[in-house]
């Protein structure tokens, strides 16, 4: 059919045409934004998920939400070796500029927008990291800096006292302001610790300002390895896979607005090909309105198109990763993606022993230590519980066992 109308979006935080299954989610931010508005006690939002199962779009959908109210918003996504001062300057700046307008007082503005600017060009002095923030960079606020406040260099000093004069802003327009945070498992200890800290000390006070994060499914665990009151500072939200309702929602909706149907052992041969995978969805989906002729949507079209998108993924989604691996790295992938072929009758990758990655390649296992952490830090595979290691792209495992080992 024709390719100009295919509504359906594969990509990175791509909104999709039908945002499905997550209603659950939507409708607990409604209700975090008003408690929080009223000066009622709320926890700060994390979201954890595999890769492409929707975190950036729902973050994105999430920011939307609170926008919609009058809340002052910004988002940052983390990167591993980059400090939060900037960003989160860029983010906290945007987040007041939105609320300026309805505030009575522009001096309040002015005097906020000083002590971020303070905090701003303030380099770190206890991250370890010595970053010239003086350095041509500016960060485009026009008032000077004020001395003596959210300038200490220790990041959560200034952490706490930068956000909760941001969050007084909020107050004064009876609103709040909502920070969010992508790939949040790439912040560095120093920063994940004393973001936790501010949070803390601001949920004790009732200050509205709530963050958002979004990660990999360890994010948990890096959170309350820098504050152990981590796991009872933020509500985690797990983001997976839509379940088959969800799923055929995602790709009926919008082929209905196209006046095109799917049969129904159209969507089942779908499903079984996307697990119900967000992306995987809307990359199935795509390919297969391309190569059906006419509507409705036959089981046999899905079949005819499921390898065009079976080798889009395998360029774009799985191989651009694999690429990113050392040969020891992928020798380590390999060999789990041996161990965690399931025979739990399902598509979803089982964690795997990291003692038993070693047995198989006949290693100690602390010798193979550096490829793991280079594998985690590349964002391509999470410590689970008790030991174990699990992909973090779904599908990864059955994608590796199909590929020819070329490295020897
Ligand atoms: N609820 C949904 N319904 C239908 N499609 C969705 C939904 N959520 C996300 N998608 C689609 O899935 C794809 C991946 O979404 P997104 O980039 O938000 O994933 P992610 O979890 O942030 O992935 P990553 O971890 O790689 O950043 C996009 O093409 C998007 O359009
Ligand atoms: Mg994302």
């Amino acid at each position: 059919m024709d390719p100009v109308r295919n509504p359906y979006a594969p990509g990175a935080g791509q909104r999709p045409p039908e945002l499905a299954g997550r209603d659950r989610e939507l409708s607990m931010f409604d209700v975090v934004l008003e408690r929080v508005s009223r000066g009622r006690p709320e926890r700060s939002l994390i979201l954890t998920g595999l890769r492409g199962v929707g975190k950036t779009v729902l973050l994105n959908t999430l920011r939307s939400q609170a926008i919609s109210r009058l809340w002052g918003t910004g988002k940052i996504e983390a990167r591993p070796d980059q400090s939060l001062r900037r960003p989160l300057s860029a983010a906290l700046h945007m987040a007041v500029r939105e609320l300026a307008p309805h505030h009575r007082a522009p001096d309040r503005i002015d005097d906020f927008l000083a002590v971020l600017k303070a905090f701003a060009l303030r380099g770190d002095a206890t991250s370890g990291r010595q970053e010239k923030l003086r350095d041509r960079w500016q960060p485009g606020i026009d008032v000077p800096p004020t001395s003596g406040r959210a300038d200490s260099g220790d990041i959560e000093i200034d952490l706490v006292e930068l956000l909760s004069d941001a969050a007084s802003v909020a107050t004064d327009v009876g609103t709040g302001i909502a920070l969010f945070i992508d790939e949040m498992q790439d912040m560095s200890p120093y920063d994940v610790s004393a973001l936790c800290a501010a949070c803390h000390e601001l949920s004790q006070t009732g200050a509205p300002l709530i963050v958002v994060g979004a990660g990999l499914p360890h994010l948990p665990a890096v959170l309350s390895g820098a504050k152990s009151y981590s796991e009872r500072l933020f509500r985690y939200l797990r983001i997976d896979r839509l379940d088959r309702i969800s799923a055929d929602q995602a790709l009926c909706a919008p082929a209905e607005r196209e006046h095109v149907s799917f049969e129904d052992k159209a969507l089942d041969v779908l499903y079984e090909a996307s697990g119900g995978y967000p992306y995987f969805v809307q990359a199935y989906g795509k390919a297969t309105w391309d190569h059906a002729p006419q509507s409705p949507i036959t089981p046999d079209d899905v079949r005819v198109a499921a390898p065009d998108a079976e080798s889009e993924l395998a360029v774009g989604f799985f191989g651009s990763r694999y690429e990113r691996a050392t040969p020891a790295e992928r020798e380590y992938m390999r060999v789990m993606a041996q161990l965690s072929s399931h025979d739990n009758g399902t598509d979803v990758d089982v964690a795997v022993p990291t003692a038993e990655i070693a047995r198989t390649l006949d290693r100690k296992p602390a010798s193979l230590s550096p490829a793991r952490d280079a594998l985690i830090k590349k964002g391509l595979i999470y410590c689970g519980e008790r030991g174990t290691v699990a992909f973090t792209v779904p599908h990864f495992a059955r994608y590796l066992r199909t590929q020819p080992n070329s490295d020897g």
